[in-house]
């Protein structure tokens, strides 16, 4: 088994991943406070109980929520609630459901059939989206049955979809009948970025059901489904019980979530994951000849360059992810440093000049 090319662990700035970072001390000891007594299994627990409500009051209207393990889990399984076996889910070319899940979307469906969309800076396009649904054959006995849209936010390229943006897709979705899903892997980034509110980019912007997203800022081993519509509510909590994403020890999963949100540590955490890759955007300017596939807008960069720039990066101890010749992905992390940014930005300057 491969993974996408990363550079040495060896010692150095560390842009591999958010995954690479610590989990926030604050989770760790939300962890260390349910670990005492006993209490009901399976969600039963006061944590699980108290979640519900805190994230009502988060998103501003009655949501339910189910802790799950991973992104992974959260989008497959979301995306499996709002399409059926013989269903299209339609996604941006490069999204994470379609590039790095083996399919799990179209497994826990049963069968659903991922269809791409284009689209500047991994942002579906809303009239591609329309053409592209248009294109599937809603009626045709021969043709999986456009059902449901996926978009991430953050992007998959670190953009970040304005809230307007978010409407436009939904729009095209709802016109058709279609259920929408965000993958917010990086939503408190996208959050933290446009200063909004949580509710204003999702459920009042057309989003049925969310990917909460967690352990890249600052979780420990949890994620979580937020679902805003009443009628996929009703029924998810099945599959996601086959699926095995039913904690028995619910509380420690619960715990973690809960103290993610107490006092905004999920915005703070995000607000510095974001400050650092904007003072790569700032320093990035003063070196010539140096692009970006997408603008930075959350903490993911992601450079136009080329090999011999990306070996000296190397050489210089930085570590990152290779995605292609072309390009090379750097993610900033809450407990990064504004060190390592400067560390990143004198290697490329020497690299960039130097090759
Ligand atoms: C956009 C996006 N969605 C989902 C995931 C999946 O998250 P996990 O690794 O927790 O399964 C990732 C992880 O890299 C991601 O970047």
């Amino acid at each position: 088994m491969t993974q996408t090319q990363t550079t040495p662990p060896a010692a150095g700035p560390d842009f591999r991943s958010d995954n690479v970072g610590a989990a926030a001390p604050e989770i760790i000891a939300a962890l260390a406070r349910a670990n005492a007594d006993t209490a009901t299994g399976y969600g039963g627990d006061t944590w699980s109980q108290a979640l519900q409500t805190r994230f009502s009051e988060i998103f501003e209207a009655k949501v339910s929520v189910f802790a799950v393990a991973t992104g992974t889990a959260a989008n497959a399984l979301s995306m499996a609630a709002i399409t059926p076996s013989w269903g299209a889910a339609f996604c941006h070319e490069r999204a994470h459901i379609l590039t790095s899940e083996v399919n799990a979307a179209g497994f826990f469906s049963g069968g659903g059939l991922i269809v791409t969309v284009p689209g500047p800076h991994g942002k579906v396009d809303p009239a591609a989206l329309d053409a592209t649904i248009a294109a599937q054959g809603k009626g045709m006995m021969h043709r999986s049955q456009p059902a449901s849209v996926n978009l991430v936010q953050a992007t998959d390229l670190g953009a970040v979809y304005t809230v307007d943006e978010v409407r436009a897709v939904t729009e095209v979705a709802k016109r058709h009948g279609l259920k929408v899903h965000m993958d917010g892997a990086r939503f408190a980034n996208a959050v933290a970025h446009l200063g909004c509110s949580p509710a204003d980019l999702t459920s009042r912007a057309g989003v049925d059901i969310l990917s909460f997203g967690m352990t890249k800022n600052g979780g420990l081993l949890c994620d979580a489904i937020v679902v805003f519509d009443e009628a996929v509510a009703r029924t998810i909590a099945w599959q996601i019980r086959r699926a095995g994403h039913v904690w028995s020890k619910g509380r420690f999963a619960a715990a973690q979530l809960l103290a993610y949100v107490e006092d905004d540590l999920w915005l703070r955490n995000a607000r510095r994951s974001n400050a650092l890759a904007r003072r790569f955007d700032t320093g990035l300017r003063a070196i010539p000849g140096a692009g970006l596939w997408a603008p930075i807008e959350a903490n993911e960069i992601f450079l136009r360059t080329d090999p011999r720039t990306m070996d000296a990066l190397e050489r210089a101890g930085i570590r990152f992810v290779r995605r292609s010749a072309d390009m090379a992905r750097f993610v900033c992390r809450f407990d990064g440093t504004e060190a390592e940014i400067d560390a990143l930005l004198a290697a490329l300057a020497t690299g960039a000049s130097h090759g």
